[in-house]
């Protein structure tokens, strides 16, 4: 049995796209499901139509910036006193960046950094400790393909997933034969409101259909990898060959094809800072 089943389950970033996707499918088996964002409405409303649906089902909302470190500690206490043990967690919480390195602010890696790297370092090695004593639970990390490959005009977002693959790669060894998993997500792009907050969005349309999964194929697939133990899955065909192809090629190809887009990246997106500041 997966420790998902009856068990208590944290999801974070769950008001929105493949958290929320997670949530809904996590429902019917799930004994508690807790949900952590920022927007609190929506996850009121989401908790409202899954007890509504789910009879057996206990829903508990946590309102939390997890970028804070003194709300995590806080959710974290609360969470324990009201649900007890943690079975599995989902590090799905996440924003991205699209610059040139040079050309993003500060304010919004430090932000992205304490987001996808210290919140979920966070969490996981607060959380796995328990389930260590217990031999029972798992983490599932949503990392991302630029977890896997670098790519100018992400260079940091990628080096947070980078810092997610690495981290649950080493753990997954760690963690071997003591009853916990760990699962890494690397999806391409999914269908959700990601893009949307990431400021400067020099690809200026959405990703090909043909690469691009919906939420709730990407919340499957990581349901999936999870229940049979697997340490890493792309969700998509085309994704997954994309990606696997992409890490196959030496470094030195990768640098010299992708380097070609540099030029063209920053000339867009300081026309489009240009363009921002003179309105
Ligand atoms: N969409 C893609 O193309 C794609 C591809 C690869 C990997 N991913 C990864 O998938 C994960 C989920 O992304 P998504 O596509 O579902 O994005 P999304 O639709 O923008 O949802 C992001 C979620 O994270 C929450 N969140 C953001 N900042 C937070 C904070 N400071 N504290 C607490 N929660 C916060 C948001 O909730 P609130 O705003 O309510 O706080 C929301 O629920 C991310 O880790 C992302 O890197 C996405």
């Amino acid at each position: 049995m997966s420790a998902i089943d009856q068990g208590v389950v944290i999801v974070t970033g769950a008001s929105a796209g493949i958290g929320e996707a997670l949530a809904r499918q996590l429902a019917s088996r799930a004994k508690t499901l807790i949900l952590v964002a920022r927007r609190r409405d929506r996850l009121e409303a989401l908790a409202s139509q899954l007890t509504a649906a789910h009879r057996n089902l206990e829903v508990a909302i946590c309102e939390c910036d997890l970028v804070d470190g003194a709300s995590r500690e806080r959710m974290i206490a609360d969470i324990e006193t009201r649900h007890g043990p943690v079975d599995v967690l989902i590090n799905n919480a996440g924003v991205g960046d699209m610059s040139l390195f040079e050309l993003t602010e500060w304010k919004k890696l430090d932000m992205m950094i304490a987001l996808n790297v210290t919140a979920l370092t966070h969490l996981t090695h607060h959380f796995v400790r328990g389930m260590i004593t217990r031999k029972r639970g798992g983490i599932v990390n949503i990392s991302s393909g630029f977890g896997l490959v670098a790519m100018p005009g992400f260079s940091a977002y990628c080096a947070s997933k980078h810092y997610v693959a690495a981290l649950t790669e080493g753990l997954a060894m760690e963690l071997r034969g003591t009853g916990v998993t760990v699962t890494q997500v690397c999806p391409g792009p999914v269908a959700t409101e990601f893009v949307h907050h990431i400021g400067d969005n020099f690809m200026e349309q959405d990703a090909p259909s043909i690469i691009q999964i919906s939420a709730e194929q990407c919340a499957r697939s990581s349901i999936a990898a999870f229940d049979r133990s697997s340490v890493l899955t792309i969700p998509g065909f085309v994704a997954a060959f994309l990606t696997y192809w992409g890490a196959a090629l030496p470094r030195w190809v990768r640098r010299l094809v992708f380097t070609l887009a540099v030029p063209i990246l920053r000339k867009k997106q300081l026309a489009m800072q240009a363009s921002k500041s003179s309105t």
